[in-house]
Order: structure tokens, then sequence, then C-alpha cells
């Protein structure tokens, strides 16, 4: 069998389905259950999926949307940008409404409306509830009756307070209605940020998975395995060094499998040993570097916004990272005050923690214990602050 490039099976792309997905037990195990759940019309918790970029939350979406499709579970994802106002979600949910609503004076679910939909204003019948909130639920229950529905935001840290509000009311009325309705959020660390300010209560009974870090058992299995399926040869010893280099970040082991694949086909056999490593490791090393780059040019950046005005930011970044680096991590007093050192005085730090978070820098895998989002990047920032 000749070796080709197009049937390279690994996916250093983001959302792209990794040949084998690693190390994501707990994970599967909660997605698996929560979709037979709905089979049996009980509402799962909601569940909110957050870790920093590159960690496969997207990957375990796409997971759950295949399996959904497979059990004939109606399922609708979509990214959180493009959902931006109220009447963006309810255009995503219940097109025909926002349709409807353009002409005017229109007839839906029972009910006319002698004006267009307001999104801004709560002319609701239920205290509390704006007339379209209402009218979304109409709709979604003549859409899809009293079958389940699951509902996904991915890159749910950039969702606007209001439509998550709305998502988790949405969710509540459903489910008071006897329409289980399913929500999934997955975004980075910074998440969490977002729904405690929406102070919404569905926050406090949520189900969080956190995936982290592959192990190296774990790191290993993921590049090992597809090229064993495909009568490969692994050198215990080349393996070794390509998890050792890989953090066991997804996103790097997907990057060393797929160049590992192509310096093979360049190289004409079908092994991982020393040669095709020291091959691949070249484009690898590259592309690293471009994504370190992309992303402390993007830490560079925040220099422009607003919290990181007047303030050190090398000084504030470095101390963040000392902190985080500790064996056992940081605590969000530690991650305080260490942001702290670089600020001017009378200067609130959250917002600079909360940035740090929502690009992923530094987040709490484990509650209360920061640590950095992939190690090596932090090392690499380190590097351009201090010019060693
Ligand atoms: N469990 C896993 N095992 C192996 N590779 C994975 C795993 N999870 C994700 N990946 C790979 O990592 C990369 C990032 O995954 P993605 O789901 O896009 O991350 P995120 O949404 O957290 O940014 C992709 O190339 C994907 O194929
Ligand atoms: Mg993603």
């Amino acid at each position: 069998m000749t070796l080709t490039y197009k049937d390279n099976p690994f996916r250093p792309d983001f959302g792209g389905m990794p040949p084998l997905l690693a190390g994501r037990h707990r994970e599967l195990i909660e997605l698996d259950t929560g979709l037979g759940r709905l089979q049996q019309g009980i509402t799962p918790p909601t569940v909110i999926i957050s870790a920093p970029r590159g960690m496969g939350k997207s990957v375990l979406l796409n997971k759950l949307e295949r399996d959904a499709n497979e059990a004939d579970v109606k399922i609708s994802k979509t990214n959180a940008g493009t959902i931006k106002t109220l009447r963006q979600l309810t255009a995503w949910l219940a097109p025909d409404l926002v349709k409807a609503a353009r002409s005017g004076g229109f007839r839906f679910g029972g009910k006319f409306l002698s004006a267009g939909l307001d999104f801004s204003k709560n002319r609701g019948e239920a205290a509390g509830e704006p007339e379209w909130a209402v009218l979304l639920q109409d709709a979604l229950l003549k859409r899809h009756r009293t079958k389940p529905l699951i509902i996904c935001v991915d890159e749910a840290h950039v969702l606007e307070p209001d439509v998550a509000l709305a998502l988790g009311n949405l969710r509540h009325r459903m489910n008071d209605a006897g329409h289980p309705v399913w929500l999934l959020l997955a975004g980075t660390p910074g998440l969490d940020a977002v729904l405690r300010g929406v102070k919404a209560t569905f926050i406090e009974r949520v189900t969080r998975l956190k995936p982290v870090l592959l192990s190296e058992e774990e790191a290993a299995e993921a590049v090992q395995a597809p090229l064993a399926a495909r009568g490969w040869q692994v050198s215990d010893e080349a393996l070794a060094d390509l998890v050792a280099d890989s953090d066991g970040y997804p996103y790097f082991l997907q990057l060393w499998g797929s160049e590992v694949w192509k310096a093979s086909v360049d190289l004409g056999r079908t092994g991982l040993d020393g040669d095709t490593l020291s091959k691949a490791a070249v484009e690898v090393k590259r592309q690293r570097d471009e994504f370190y780059f992309h992303r402390y040019t993007e830490l560079m950046d925040s220099a422009r916004y607003e919290p990181f005005q007047g303030v050190d930011l090398a000084a504030v970044t470095l101390a963040v990272i000392n902190a985080v680096r500790r064996d056992k991590g940081a605590t969000l007093a530690d991650v305080t005050a260490a942001i702290q050192t670089g600020l001017p005085p009378n200067r609130e730090p959250i917002s600079i923690r909360e940035y740090f978070e929502a690009r992923g820098f530094i987040w709490a895998a484990t509650p209360n214990r920061y640590i950095p989002g992939i190690p090596s990047l932090t090392g690499y920032v380190e590097a351009q602050f201090t010019g060693r």
C-alpha cells in the first residue's frame, strides 16, 4: 500500500475530530449519560465545558452532535459569535418567528401581534418575560413538539449577558412546559466570569467539564493507536520524545501526528522512528512558533484595553507566570496579589485576571488552583519579556 498525504488521519485544526479521542473518559461518560436521560424525557443538568483553546472542547461538542444524530435526537449547535443579539438568538432557534415579525403585524402561534417583534421591550404575559421569549418558546414547542432538544453554544465566553440569560430562561421555561431541553455551553475559562456576571440561578446547578492536558500515557495513545491501526511500526523512544515535546496539549499532538505522517510519505516508510521524527520536527517547530507568536502578540495587544491602561504589562505577566508555575499552582489570592504588584495604586485586579483567564493563559482546572493554560506557551512568553 502506498502512503499518501490525503490519507493523513491527524487533524491539527480547531474542531477537527482526531483519529483517537484520547483521555476524555469522564467527559464522554457525562455526555453519554446526558443523552440517555434526554431520550427518557429527563432534562440533564446544564453542562459547562471550559478550558483554554486547543484542549478539545469543540471536539467534545462535535462528538455529542454525532451521537445525537445517530440517536435521532434533535441538536442545534452554534457559535456564540453568531448570536450576539436576542434577535439573532431567535433567528437561530426559530427562523420562522423572525421572518414573520419582519412583515410587521402578524399572527404567530395563535397570537396576533400588531407590530413587529420588539426585542428590547418587556411586554410579556408572564411577569418578567419579554414577549419574544414567550413566542420563542411557542415556536420551539410547535416545531419540536415534545421531542427533546439539545442546544449547544461553542465559544460561549463571548456570549452577551442578555443572550446567556435568555438561554438559561428558555431552558427553564421549556422544561416547565414538559419539553426537555439540554443546554451545553463550551468556552475558554473566561466563560465562568460571563456567567457570574449574568447572575443566573441555573449556573449553580451545572455539570462542569474541564478537559485538561493529556497524561503521558494518554498523549502516547493519541498518536500511537492511529498509527498502529494502520500497521505502522512505532519506536518507543521516538514516541516518548514526541510525547515529552507535546506537553500533553491535544492540538500539538495532532500537529506532531500530522507532520510525522507527511515526513513518512516523503521518506517512503511506515514507521515512527528517529528519522521521521526529526524530519517532522522542523515543520512542527515552525508551526508552533507561529502559534506562540500569535498568542504573544495577542497578549501585547491587550495594552490597548482599558483595564491595562497605565499597567506594566511585563511586570504583571511575569508575576502571574511565577505564581501559577509553582508546583501546586496558585490560589485566587496568590494570582490577585501577583497582578497587584504591577498595578498602579487604587486599581482593581479583577478585570486583568479575567483577561488572562478568557485568553486561557491561566486557569483553575481544579478549584482554586490556577495553573498555566499551556506550560510551554508560558515559557515562551516569559522568554520574550525577559529577553532570555
Ligand atoms: N482527546 C483528544 N485526543 C487527541 N486529540 C484531540 C483531543 N481533543 C482535541 N484534540 C485535537 O486538538 C485540537 C483542538 O481541539 P478543539 O476541540 O478544537 O479544541 P478547543 O475547542 O478546546 O479549542 C484539534 O486538532 C483536535 O483534533
Ligand atoms: Mg473550540
